[in-house]
């Protein structure tokens, strides 16, 4: 396994790969990996020659008052987790490496950014899909990686993808989780035992409404009703809401297409997010939702095969 810390460093030695024609596969990430993280290089090892994964806290998609400082760092585990999973190459940028003096140029999303996260963390949307672009620019994947608890990432990152005819393919990859339910995140480190026991009311919440779902109810107030019943642990609950999988525009009454229950709330100082999909058996899927919940449907992940399971 290589490490680079220039662009001029990994540009070189992918062009040699790319033009003996290998299947070049991308993870980016922000570091202090977990098993989502190795779900994600699983992933494309089987799908490609090549997994380039890199670690990088992008300062810009983080909000004045967030936590960029103390965004938990472990390189040295990162490399172990990537060696053991069979990544090929990892890109270690400085911040001076992705934004040199003078950077002025960022990639605004639409509307697909406005709601949830976008609302409550204005230009998070702006920073990552800034930085996305730029790390897809430098490694110039076939395929890149992202996990679905970033739910509206993902949907944020196909849509710049279709807008700007990135020519990448986007494979969303199932949430894991504690054998408890709770989705694994890097922020999770930052839970004392009191407060990692409070924020399992998310999944517990999202998995009640997606049981209901699952017995027939498709009343998108109850369904929300269900899981706001068990979320109630929480210090402040930013949004609890059903969006369309796809565009992300809310849903109102009768839910008869793919959506996603989405929430972030704070446990304690600890931001976190969680999400299920829903989707309707024998749904008349276009392609594009097929895009959306395709692995997610496919298959399911959970760390120990035991416990609740993400849609
Ligand atoms: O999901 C993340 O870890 C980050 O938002 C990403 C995609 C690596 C961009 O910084």
């Amino acid at each position: 396994m290589l490490t680079f810390r220039t662009i001029k460093s990994l540009t070189q030695c992918l062009s040699g790969y790319r033009t003996s024609g290998l299947r070049i596969g991308f993870v980016p990430t922000m570091g202090f990996l977990h098993d989502g993280h190795r779900a994600l290089i699983a992933e494309s090892v089987e799908r490609c020659d090549i997994t380039v994964v890199s670690i990088f806290v992008n300062p810009a998609q983080f909000g004045p008052t967030e936590d960029l400082e103390r965004y938990p760092r472990a390189l040295d585990a990162d490399h172990e987790l990537c060696r053991k999973a069979g990544v090929s190459m990892i890109f270690l940028p400085d911040a001076s490496e992705i934004y040199p003096p003078g950077f002025q140029t960022f990639v605004e999303p639409g509307p697909v950014a406005g709601p949830l996260c976008g609302a409550v963390r204005p230009g998070h949307f702006r920073g990552v899909a800034t930085v996305v672009t730029k790390l897809f620019a430098i490694v110039q994947p076939d395929v890149a990686f992202f996990g679905q608890k970033d739910f509206q990432q993902c949907a944020v990152i196909r849509q710049m993808v279709r807008d700007l005819n990135l020519p990448v393919e986007i494979v969303t990859v199932p949430t894991v989780r504690e054998p408890d339910g709770l989705a694994m995140s890097s922020r999770n480190s930052y839970l004392g035992p009191t407060d990692r026991k409070r924020a399992l009311c998310l999944s517990r919440g999202l998995l009640a409404a997606q049981a209901a779902f699952a017995e027939g109810e498709r009343d998108s107030g109850r369904l929300i009703a269900i899981a706001q019943s068990q979320i109630t642990a929480v210090d402040q609950l930013q949004y609890l809401e059903l969006r369309d999988a796809q565009t992300l525009e809310a849903i109102h009454g009768l839910v008869d297409k793919p959506v996603a229950l989405c929430v972030a709330a704070m446990i304690g100082p600890t931001r976190l997010i969680d999400n299920v999909l829903l989707t309707p058996p024998r749904t008349a899927l276009s392609d594009r939702d097929l895009e959306v919940v395709s692995c997610a449907v496919d298959r399911q992940v959970n760390v120990g095969g035991q416990g609740s399971r993400p849609s």
